[in-house]
């Protein structure tokens, strides 16, 4: 059972005043009748919810695009930080939209959120091992020794072995990086183990999705053909055996 107002509300792209005034206009109908009472409870399983007459089928499954800047914790909530939830727009705030996965407080980029539980878990599930690219800038330099650190599996500071990943060397105190895990603050933890301190990160894809020119700060909605790309992504191919070869 859940209110009205918020399944309305969640079946379109309608914000809760909006679906205030569709009520009080007598433009939704529960099994027929007319209904003015957001806070009332119904079963979207066995009760037929129409919006002027259209039969509305259940939650719409959202999946957003964040450019984040800096300065915001991946939280849904948080007593001193600012939070990421706070960078979305109004009309988004109401779908119930959760982060996939987690970007640090300094670190930009690309950050999706959904509200298909079953999809979030799909994609932050360690055996999914979608592929991630960063850009990093640092101290010091990537010689070849530390992309072939990089390619065998970085041994952290504390003892954690990574996977194995790509270090592809930009420039003098630039990077690129390309990780199949998510362990926390990896990719910095994996810079400090080979002595180059990160002073900037940002991550540019996930799978198959780039951040591409999407601004600082501003989101955009997958279209469903993106959303296919990203469930269908597999282990990336490109990514080294752990074996030099
Ligand atoms: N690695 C990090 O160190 N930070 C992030 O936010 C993501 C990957």
């Amino acid at each position: 059972m859940e209110r009205l107002d918020k399944f309305v509300s969640g079946s379109g792209s309608y914000t809760r005043s909006q679906v205030k005034t569709l009520l009080k206009a007598g433009q939704i109908t529960v099994d027929g009748a007319v209904e003015r009472d957001g806070s009332r409870k119904i079963d979207p399983q066995t009760q037929t919810i129409a919006l002027n007459g259209q039969v509305l089928g259940g939650r719409r499954r959202v999946v957003v695009m964040l450019n984040k800047p800096a300065g915001f914790v991946t939280a849904t909530e948080d007593p001193v930080e600012k939070t990421v939830m706070e960078l979305l727009p109004p009309q988004m705030r109401h779908l119930d939209l959760k982060p996939v996965g987690r970007l640090d407080k300094a670190t930009e980029g690309l950050l999706l959120f959904t509200n298909d539980g079953d999809l979030l878990h799909r994609l932050i599930s360690p055996k999914k091992e979608i592929p991630k690219v960063y850009y990093a800038r640092h101290e010091g330099r990537a010689e070849e020794a530390d992309v072939r650190a990089f390619r065998e599996g970085i041994r952290l500071r504390d003892g954690t072995v990574c996977l194995p990943a790509v270090l592809e060397p930009l420039g003098p105190g630039e990077s690129a990086i390309t990780l199949r895990e998510g362990k926390y603050h990896q990719v910095r933890r994996m810079m400090a183990s080979r002595n180059m301190t990160v002073t900037y990160l940002e991550r540019r894809r996930e799978g198959a999705l780039e951040l591409g020119e999407l601004p600082r700060g501003q989101v955009r909605e997958l279209t469903e053909g993106e959303i296919a790309l990203l469930e269908g992504e597999e282990t990336g191919d490109f990514l080294p055996e752990t074996e030099d070869k």
